[in-house]
């Protein structure tokens, strides 16, 4: 029997291991079980047996791609909001009149999970096609039990039916919803009370997120709701900081979350409070490019202070759409100064780590799962650089 099933020689590879590009020229890398079981220079490989070997002419290799901050299950469109906001309204008085998250979640209320399922399907596909093997999907736009599940359940299937490997997020303090209103508390106690265990005892979430600004959640409101997540042996993450600072980095950090997000508005305490907590700061350029916004995130400060920096499409109908993280790189390198190194690493091994499975993926390195990038170009740094052009010649996953 062979030792390898899969052998992949002529390759130059960026393993994304350390502080770099973790660059390999002339390299092989074997894949037994799904998991990678060698690599290293072409010239020290092991003579070993692999069942199959394939040449790869020189081509790259790099992790592959993780989208770790998606809306991508959801109803309708928002388009005529988008115009709107392009003639002068602002995104919070188009959420205050009614509009912005609770359009999105009439329509998702109305769907069935089949018609949701089928809207997704292409929009995770999309991503598929660019190199992303994980994707976090969130609920947020079914704001009752029923449809949060529904929600929630139509993520885990995305996983079930495609090759994408689906981490699900219970986002129900996204917005107040109708039926709510002027009462968050009372939703507040419905989440914690009744959605949130349901959800942790039906595994249908791997993490717990909220939406911590003046037309959303208030601090107290999201720690209430973090401490139940906590109890459940759920980790959580923020939408921080997007349109004020909120305090929401504090936050996040005092209840040691995986990553805030978001984050234009952070102040340098806000920072040193995710240094300390080891919390990934989650950057995304499309919610920044889409809303016209000016504040941009701290990103020096968090450099400075060694926040891991992860990149990710915040693919939703109102303020990111956009199914491509190849975009999001792009506009993370454009619009906040982030390296291509640092684009790059946003979407592998910091994103791993915002999903907390840094141990798992996001760097090729011996024993982790075997999800490959095959690129067709000269050095990994072009992903940040060329927009549109088709680089991906292939995207291995492990089963
Ligand atoms: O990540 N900030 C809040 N949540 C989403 C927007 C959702 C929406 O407008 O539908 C975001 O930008
Ligand atoms: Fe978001």
């Amino acid at each position: 029997m062979a030792d390898w099933d899969l052998l992949l020689t002529d390759a130059h590879v960026a393993t994304m291991r350390g502080d770099g590009y973790g660059e390999i020229e002339d390299a092989a890398l074997a894949v037994s079980d799904g998991a990678i079981a060698w690599v290293g220079p072409q010239a020290e490989r092991p003579e070993v047996d692999a069942a199959e070997t394939r040449s790869l002419g020189g081509r790259w290799l790099t992790p592959a791609l993780i989208d770790c901050h998606t809306h991508l299950v959801f109803g309708g469109d928002r388009s005529a909001e988008f115009e709107q906001r392009l003639e002068g309204t602002r995104y919070e008085d188009i959420a205050r009149a009614g509009g912005g998250i609770m359009s999105t979640v009439r329509a998702t209320r109305e769907m069935s999970s089949d018609a949701l399922y089928a809207a997704a399907l292409p929009r995770a596909q999309a991503l598929a096609r660019e190199g992303v093997a994980t994707i976090e999907i969130k609920s947020g736009y079914g704001l009752d039990v029923d449809n949060e599940i529904k929600m929630l359940e139509v993520a885990r299937r995305l996983g079930e039916s495609t090759e994408l490997d689906v981490r699900t997020t219970l986002l129900a303090a996204h917005a107040v919803p109708t039926e709510y209103a002027d009462r968050a508390d009372d939703y507040i106690d419905m989440v914690c009370d009744e959605l949130l265990p349901l959800v942790a005892e039906r595994g249908l979430a791997d993490a717990v997120d909220a939406y911590l600004e003046s037309i959303a959640f208030t601090a107290p409101q999201i720690a209430k709701r973090f401490r139940k997540a906590q109890q459940l042996e759920l980790p959580v993450k923020l939408h921080a900081d997007q349109l004020s600072d909120s305090g929401g980095a504090e936050l996040a950090a005092h209840f040691d979350a995986l990553s805030a997000d978001h984050l234009e508005f952070t102040s340098k305490k806000g920072v040193k409070a995710m240094a300390a907590a080891g919390a990934v700061a989650v950057l995304l350029p499309g919610a920044y490019l889409t809303l016209g916004e000016s504040q941009k995130p701290p990103v020096d400060l968090l450099r400075d202070n060694g926040v891991p920096i992860a990149v990710a499409s915040d693919c939703n109908p109102g303020t990111s759409p956009i199914c491509s993280l190849r975009a999001a790189m792009i506009l993370a390198s454009r619009l906040f100064g982030l390296t291509p190194l640092e684009c790059l690493a946003g979407v592998t091994r910091e994103a791993a780590r915002a999903l907390g499975l840094a141990d798992d993926r996001g760097t090729l390195d011996v024993g982790k799962r075997a999800d490959i990038a095959v690129w067709d170009i000269g050095h990994p740094r072009e992903l940040a650089y060329w927009i549109g052009t088709p680089q991906l010649v292939e995207l291995l996953v492990a089963d």
